[in-house]
């Protein structure tokens, strides 16, 4: 049975659903049910679940927040992927941990490998990676899997932005100077519950893989994109202008390149990841043949 942390969230109830799918014994506790900053809670939940894997898709993910809630943060990034680590070095479980893009500041040339150096430029970013420094030290038997630009059908993120500003706007200004791989929550649901089994078996799996969507994109072009499948169903077509970051100014800063090169978790994994455009194009034209569908899958 795999015990999923932060099921309420976007890859949380993904996770949910792939099993549920797949006939995969699976467990999402929310984060009602669960706090991973909490020991008892863990501990709690590992006796009543009895697993043997564990997928940690909890974290506190408002980046420009995070700036000024920092406690938070660390609480949610650092000390509960610390725990949850204590708790299954304990009990002799496998760690499957998710990370971010936003441990890399976005100056290199080219895609992010797992062995570059994390160099986190926001606070969201530092607690990111502190929280993966936290899981190496503490359980040997772990991988944490980064990933970037996450979207789903379910909670609030890009592409549902673009959908609602596009059902009203005529305009629509997105960053077109930061590049990455939009990555639906799907494909990394899929993902995780195709490595599990392997990860579970084989210790000499564990460490640090990228996982996104193939191919590479700017904000500007992810939100051309949604406009366009969606305009195919509801007539509406909105300009989307493309601006640079500094038009956009946020309270956190972004990478200006968040793309992570995959090509260690494909060898490993044999999972070659679809092209973003293929998955954004699924997602866009259910939600917006089915605008109110998403409701949550986790209760
Ligand atoms: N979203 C992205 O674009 C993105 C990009 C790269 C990597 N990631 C990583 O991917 C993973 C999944 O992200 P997501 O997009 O699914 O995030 P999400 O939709 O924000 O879900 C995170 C979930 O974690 C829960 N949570 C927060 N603090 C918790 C705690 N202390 N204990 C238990 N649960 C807690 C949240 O519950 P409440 O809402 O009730 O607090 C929420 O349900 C995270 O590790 C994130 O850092 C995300």
């Amino acid at each position: 049975m795999i015990l999923v942390f932060g099921g309420n969230g976007q890859l949380g109830q993904e996770l949910t659903r792939v099993a549920a799918s797949r006939g995969r014994a699976l467990r999402a506790l929310t984060h009602a049910q669960a706090d991973i900053s909490d020991r008892a809670a863990v501990a709690a939940a590992f006796a009543r679940c009895r697993p043997d894997f564990v997928v940690n898709a909890a974290a506190y993910t408002k980046v420009d927040l995070a700036e000024s809630a920092i406690a938070d943060a660390r609480l949610g990034n650092e000390s509960g992927p610390a725990v949850l680590a204590e708790a299954c070095a304990g009990a002799g479980l496998p760690l499957l941990h998710v990370s971010t893009d936003y441990v890399f500041d976005g100056s290199k040339d080219g895609a992010y490998l797992e062995t570059d150096l994390p160099c986190p430029i926001s606070v969201y970013g530092r607690s990111k990676a502190a929280g993966e420094e936290a899981v190496r030290r503490t359980l040997a038997h772990h991988v944490i899997l980064r990933t970037a630009w996450v979207y789903s059908e379910f909670g609030n993120n890009f592409l549902k932005t673009m959908l609602r500003l596009a059902a009203t706007r005529d305009e629509i200004r997105v960053v077109a100077d930061q590049y990455g791989s939009p990555t639906s929550a799907r494909d990394i649901a899929e993902a995780i519950l195709h490595i599990a089994p392997s990860v579970a078996r084989d210790r000499s799996l564990g460490g640090t893989y990228h996982f996104t969507a193939d191919g590479v994109t700017t904000w500007h072009g992810f939100a051309s994109r949604i406009v366009n499948v969606a305009a195919s169903i509801t007539a509406r077509r909105p300009n989307v202008t493309p601006i640079r970051t500094v038009e956009y100014p946020t309270p956190a800063k972004r990478p200006a390149n968040s793309q992570l090169d995959c090509r260690l978790f494909v060898r490993t994994f044999r999972l070659v990841p679809r092209h973003w455009t293929e998955a954004v194009d699924a997602t866009t034209r259910a939600l917006a043949n089915s605008p109110h569908q998403a409701e949550s899958h986790v209760t």
